[in-house]
């Protein structure tokens, strides 16, 4: 019979999953949780300064710049979370003071309000034919939810646009800008940067903020000791070597996701082999970098140069 002391090396709230059964422990593996860290609760109160601000004609903007993998999107839709509102009750209303809309393929007007219109899950179909109806309709419902930070994920698709869509875009977040007041929070990779170059105005506007890639540092260690503390094995993992972390960095070349997936990977085996902790030898297994692709080490694989 185990008692509450058993797993002492896990914080309360995963000694009950630590108890339970291979298939139950995996599949918390394998479920999305947010791990705080550092530079993201930096830039969470980056975030929160943009939405706290008054409205007024020149608000502040900020542009969310991160490598692939490195957890933007994750962190957006944690800063949604935190400024989420209950349903409305009485006016039938879900408010929406954060509003996420993912960039469209073609960054067009008429695809971006429809793609906020989708968001918040309201009916797009009458809307094709009419580009002046969309907008007007999209605004006044942006206003009805009570949107005070537009957050554009995958910002950088602006530059897929010819140049003339990308100039209309570029004023399109002008006018939300200025004329509805509202804050823009702009996200991608930091090739988006120079969407915004080519319109001086906005971007004198835009404060850019970096996700940068892991080195093997302090912010690491404590983001590797809260990513093993929300994994579910009953022994405790020898891993808090600066050895460790550099190996790490260099093999997943310092993104999250491949960090993320890597330690998944190993707990898992840790779990099937009954070793029930991840070891940094368990990172030797060619297995656990499976589709993990980064720069560095696929530099790392080509064949010397003579
Ligand atoms: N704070 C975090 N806590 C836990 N896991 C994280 C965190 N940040 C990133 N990850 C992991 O990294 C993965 C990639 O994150 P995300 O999709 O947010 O990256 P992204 O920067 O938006 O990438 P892209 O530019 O390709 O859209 C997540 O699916 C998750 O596994
Ligand atoms: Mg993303």
């Amino acid at each position: 019979m185990r008692t509450s002391d058993d797993f002492a090396h896990l914080p309360a709230d995963v000694r009950p999953i630590a108890s339970m059964d291979v298939e139950a422990r995996i599949a918390h593996i394998r479920t999305e949780r947010w791990v705080q860290h550092d530079s993201v609760s930096r830039l969470l109160r980056e975030l929160q300064d943009i939405f706290d601000q008054a409205p007024r004609e020149r608000m502040e903007n900020l542009l969310l710049l991160g490598a692939s993998g490195m957890g933007k999107t994750m962190l957006i839709r944690k800063f949604e979370r935190e400024n989420a509102v209950a349903f409305d009750q009485k006016n039938g209303i879900q408010q929406k003071p954060v509003l996420v809309v993912l960039m469209p393929p073609q960054p067009t007007e008429t695809e971006f309000f429809h793609r906020v219109l989708e968001t918040v899950g309201a009916p797009t179909f009458q809307y094709w034919s009419n580009s002046t109806h969309l907008r007007s309709t999209a605004i006044a419902l942006l206003r009805k939810i009570g949107t005070r930070v537009l957050v554009i994920d995958e910002i950088n698709s602006i530059l897929v646009g010819t140049p003339r869509q990308q100039r209309l875009f570029l004023q399109l977040l002008r006018f939300l800008s200025n004329d509805l007041r509202m804050a823009l929070v702009g996200v991608g990779v930091p090739e988006a940067r120079h969407a915004l170059l080519s319109d001086s105005q906005l971007r004198s506007r835009f404060n850019d903020v970096e996700l940068s890639l892991w080195t093997p540092g302090a912010e690491l260690r404590e983001f590797i000791t809260r990513l093993v503390w929300s994994l579910p094995l009953r022994r405790p993992s020898p891993i808090d070597t600066v050895k460790f972390r550099a190996n790490l960095v260099r093999q997943s070349g310092g993104i999250t996701l491949g960090i993320c997936k890597a330690i998944a990977r190993a707990a898992i085996a840790s779990i099937l082999t009954g070793q029930e902790r991840i070891e940094p030898s368990s990172f030797d297994d060619p297995e656990i970098w499976r589709g993990i692709a980064t720069g560095n080490r696929a530099a790392l694989s080509k064949p010397a140069a003579h």
